[in-house]
């Protein structure tokens, strides 16, 4: 469980709304991102730390909107087994995932602000999920589903996420990412699953609406398939 200050912080800075894309999850979101910014990088001393990180937590992001749209309009996929959501943000992928009936969810991040955003949205959707604060893109995961929405929008965060992502499909799981076409996808070693029209806040995009898409890792077996 999160530190109480985390708790309170993530309160004090966001109020519960729908999901736009995914009306049956309430997240606790902000309006204005540099206002979380201050409340969350204000240490306990009083002091700035400019070097914390913005607070991703407190928007559902496009590509996690379309995985969670898609992961409860397709239970099949995470009912019964062990899901893995990477670089979780608010949680509502893992959310989603638990409401559609997963045994067992675990919402990952590195900052723990969003693993108090995750705890708290989880209560308030009245599903269990486990945080874990940690960066594990170099570990490796046993989960049988494994999913990650809206992560290739840096260069070295991608190229890791996307190495993670294939070497647990080559493993055997069940590996999907939601992406609205940000700058590092890699699209060559990617199967298309299924697209959506995600609305978006100018906040955050430049549109009010973006195309997003579900992709499969391919692993290399996948890929000599593919081309015969
Ligand atoms: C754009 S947000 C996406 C959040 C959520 N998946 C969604 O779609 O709404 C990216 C998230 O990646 C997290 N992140 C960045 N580097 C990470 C790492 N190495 N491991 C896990 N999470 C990471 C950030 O803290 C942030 O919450």
């Amino acid at each position: 469980m999160p530190a109480p200050g985390y708790l309170d912080a993530v309160v004090a800075s966001t109020q519960l709304r729908p999901t736009p894309f995914v009306p049956e999850v309430v997240l606790h979101c902000a309006d204005d991102a540099y206002s979380v910014w201050i409340n969350t990088s204000t240490t306990p001393t009083g002091a700035r730390d400019d070097s914390a990180p913005m607070p991703f937590w407190s928007f559902p992001w496009a590509g996690g909107q379309a995985l969670a749209r898609y992961v409860l309009d397709n239970p099949d996929l995470v009912i019964g087994r062990r899901v893995l959501d990477l670089a979780a943000g608010s949680g509502l992928v893992a959310i989603a995932a638990a409401m559609a009936g997963a045994s067992d969810v675990t919402a990952n991040d590195i900052d723990p602000y969003a693993s108090a955003a995750q705890e708290l949205n989880a209560q308030a959707n009245g599903v269990r999920i486990t945080t874990l604060t940690a960066d594990i893109l170099d570990a490796e995961t046993d989960a049988d589903v494994v999913l990650a929405g809206d992560v290739c929008y840096e260069r070295e965060f991608a190229d890791r996420m996307v190495a993670f992502l294939v070497r647990a499909r080559r493993r055997g799981a069940d590996v999907l990412l939601g992406d609205p076409g940000r700058a590092y996808l890699p699209r060559g070693s990617l199967d298309e699953v299924t697209s959506y029209d995600v609305p978006t806040s100018l906040t955050l995009e430049d549109h009010t609406t973006k195309r997003t898409t579900i992709w499969r890792p391919q692993t290399l077996d996948d890929a000599r398939r593919r081309n015969g």
